[in-house]
């Protein structure tokens, strides 16, 4: 039986359990998924013992463990040292591997949601400049995306993002409050901030300045759709909402510790919609 895990600080409102023992149970793999809340200060006794020790051929990794963790490794793939965080770990020939899937849970889910999303000229904006942020500029570089603006609060976390990326794309810097300049044309914009959880506000974007042929995505989930995506859904625009990521990311993560790659179904989206409309949180 194999055995994986989600761990962070605090882990209560991991959905990942979820998505993994609803795959589990569809594929009839005699696995199991579990949450272990591990403190920063346990982290590295966990991944370098606590996981061989547990029978654990693996797990997830989340706030606030995604930057440490990818330092722990001792083998780095490619779309964590792109991003220079790790959220799915395994242990390989006694050595512990990491990558990192947001990059390619949002990307899946923005080809998935709006095809051709790519097409349009014009800049992309993300909004936010932390953990998320990074893994998704990456992704967007990747994809060829020429100018990337970065809109950040604190200015200087997103100066260190863009110094982050040995990139030959465009990717500029902009205040917080020039955000509505930095969206007028854009092409795509992402709201990778906190803006828009339950009580926490919102962007505050005149979604009017964006190409009306454009997309604008979201990360938050809680509420599924922010009071940000509701405002371009209004306008006309082309919405992409944050769960998508979520789903998306632990595919990569499950064929890995279980052989088997899953799909990402309006079943499982159901599920995991419920649990929202459940707790709300
Ligand atoms: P994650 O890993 O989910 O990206 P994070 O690293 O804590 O989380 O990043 C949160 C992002 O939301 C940051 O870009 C943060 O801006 P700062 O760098 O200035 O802290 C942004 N954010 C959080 N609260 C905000 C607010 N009230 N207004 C604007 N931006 C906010």
């Amino acid at each position: 039986m194999k055995k994986a895990c989600v761990i962070g600080w605090p882990i209560e409102h991991s959905r990942s359990p979820l998505i993994h023992g609803y795959w589990l149970r569809l594929h009839n793999i005699a696995g199991s998924y579990t949450k272990i809340a591990v403190r920063p200060e346990e982290l590295e006794t966990f991944l370098r013992r606590g996981l061989q020790d547990q029978g654990l051929v693996g797990c997830n990794v989340t706030i606030p463990h995604k930057e440490a963790a990818f330092e722990i490794a001792s083998v780095r793939d490619p779309s964590a040292a792109g991003v220079g965080a790790a959220n799915t770990l395994w242990l390989e020939d006694g050595r512990l591997h990491a990558a990192n899937t947001d990059t390619y849970g949002f990307m899946t889910h923005l080809s998935a949601s709006a095809p051709g999303w790519a097409d349009r000229d014009g800049p992309a904006v993300v909004l936010g400049a932390g953990g998320a942020a990074r893994a998704i500029v990456y992704g967007l570089i990747q994809a060829g995306v020429a100018e990337v603006r970065i809109v950040n609060r604190t200015r200087a976390t997103a100066e260190a993002l863009v110094a982050s990326q040995s990139s030959r794309a465009d990717l500029r810097v902009m205040d917080w409050t020039q955000r509505n300049d930095a969206c007028r044309g854009a092409a795509l914009v992402i709201n990778t901030t906190s803006l828009g959880m339950k009580g926490q506000g919102s962007p505050e974007i005149d979604v009017s300045a964006i190409h009306i042929d454009g997309v604008v995505a979201d990360i938050v989930y809680v509420p599924l759709e922010t009071p940000f995506l509701a405002e371009a859904r209004r306008h006309g625009l082309r919405t992409v909402d944050g769960l998508g990521m979520l789903l998306h990311q632990a595919v990569p993560g499950f064929e890995k510790w279980f052989g088997v790659r899953p799909q990402v179904t309006a079943e499982l989206r159901d599920i995991i919609v419920a649990s929202i409309e459940d707790r709300r949180c």
